[in-house]
């Protein structure tokens, strides 16, 4: 999900810029400014309530506002992300928000603070009142919403500047301007919400070229530590003839190689969506280094794929691709192909196993044609997707 909340004074321009993030990132508008209105317009108890307040230019109270907010977020339960504008408005308000993030397992991703001095707010509300039709929009009640704002919305700042969500931007700007602004903040949020999967299985069960498949469809990087290893063996590195070595033994890579190459590939992965990866980790150690890898891109996993295939059936694959041209030099015999099977049960699936108590982790049946198994694992990522991105 992507969550944000746009900020600052009357006529700041909240307004202004939603329309087009709502639109570019496929938010849920909330507003709870236009949310009273049509309250009031409604003639509801609500609206009743807060018509006079709204009038003067005051703060309509906290109660109020939780009780309009909820009625939009639970008729949205599959909403992408929520924009909010205008809204927290008070230090409770900012606590009641944090509340509904994590009711609904999310987090408010940026709090975009637009800030303009106070007569820029006056004059450009002034020019709006003559065709808003709001009715407070003169100046009387400018000024009173101005000061309601210094008094009890500006210390909200506090409050993200604390969770490290606060972002300014400089609202005397052109709308254009103030637009690209708050594009770059929010692309470089989305950045870092990487949609992370790590695919599991026994070699043989299909995670290799349904992996490849997954990375087109979401427009993931792919991550194949064997791929990764066997291009060092084909351009006869150094590192590649220690693999080579290796490989005839049936053994898994020690990390010193595998990891550099994992984030020399992240690292120049500019603007991807995520990455899938696939063969790693194997071993715990693996386990705790992807952690750290990810981390430092301020991510991390997001879902974790175990295809089982039962293991006669997975010799029966290795043996029949191993006589094709897709064979591999590991599974060109049968000790070999135990020997990996062996170390794959006794490294990776305590892997699996240390995932499971933290992670979502799905298990897909992998004993069906390609598409089937592709659309199980499909279904297995979108239902998850809501937290994914
Ligand atoms: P609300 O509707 O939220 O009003 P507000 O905060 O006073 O903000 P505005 O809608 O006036 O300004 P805006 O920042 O959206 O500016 P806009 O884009 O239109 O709240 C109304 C009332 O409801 C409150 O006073 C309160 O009583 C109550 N309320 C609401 N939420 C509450 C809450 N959470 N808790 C308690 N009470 C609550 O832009 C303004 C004008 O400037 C436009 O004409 C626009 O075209 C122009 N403009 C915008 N950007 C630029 C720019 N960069 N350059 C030049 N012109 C620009
Ligand atoms: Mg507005």
């Amino acid at each position: 999900m992507l969550n944000i909340a746009l900020f600052g004074p009357p006529g700041a321009g909240k307004g202004t810029q939603s329309t087009y993030l709502i639109e570019k990132y496929n938010l849920i508008y909330i507003s709870t400014g236009d949310l009273l209105r049509k309250e009031i317009k409604d003639g509801s108890r609500l609206g009743k309530e807060a018509k006079a307040i709204i009038e003067q230019g005051g703060l309509v109270s906290d109660e109020i506002i939780v009780q309009i907010l909820e009625k939009t977020i639970t008729d949205n339960p599959n909403a992408n992300g929520f924009l909010f504008d205008g809204f927290p408005r008070t230090t409770i308000q900012s606590f009641i928000l944090e509340g509904l993030m994590i009711q609904l397992h999310t987090k408010l991703n940026c709090l975009i603070s637009i800030e303009v001095p106070e007569e820029l707010s006056v004059k450009r509300l002034l020019e709006r009142g003559q065709t808003s039709g709001r009715t407070d929009d003169n100046e009387t009640v400018i000024r009173n919403r101005l000061s309601e704002y210094t008094l009890k919305t500006l210390p909200v700042l506090n409050f993200f500047r604390e969770r490290g969500n606060y972002f300014p931007v400089d609202g005397t700007k052109t709308i254009d301007e103030v637009r690209t602004c708050i594009s770059q903040i929010v692309e470089k949020e989305l950045s870092k919400n990487l949609m992370n999967i790590v695919m599991f299985g026994y070699p043989g069960s299909g995670r290799g070229s349904q992996g490849l498949a997954i990375a087109k469809k979401y427009g993931l990087e792919y991550v194949a530590t064997g791929k990764m290893l066997d291009e060092e063996v084909k351009n006869g590195t150094e590192v590649g003839k220690r693999i080579e070595k290796i490989y005839n033994d049936g053994e898994l890579i020690p990390d010193d190689i595998v990891v550099p190459l994992i984030e020399k590939k992240i690292e120049h992965s500019e603007g991807v969506r995520g990455f899938i990866f696939k063969g790693f980790p194997r071993t715990l150690v693996q386990s705790y280094i992807l952690d750290g890898i990810l981390k430092k891109h301020d991510s991390s996993i997001s879902k974790i794929i175990d295809i089982q295939v039962d293991t006669l059936e997975i010799i029966r694959r290795l043996d029949k691709r191993s006589k094709t041209d897709k064979g591999m030099p590991y599974d060109s015999s049968t000790e070999r192909i135990v020997k990996r099977l062996e170390e794959h049960r006794k490294k990776t699936i305590p892997v699996i196993e240390k995932y499971k108590s933290r992670h979502d982790v799905a298990v897909i049946d992998g004993e069906a044609d390609f598409d089937t198994v592709f659309e199980r694992i499909c279904n297995a990522i979108d239902t998850g997707a809501k937290n994914l991105r």
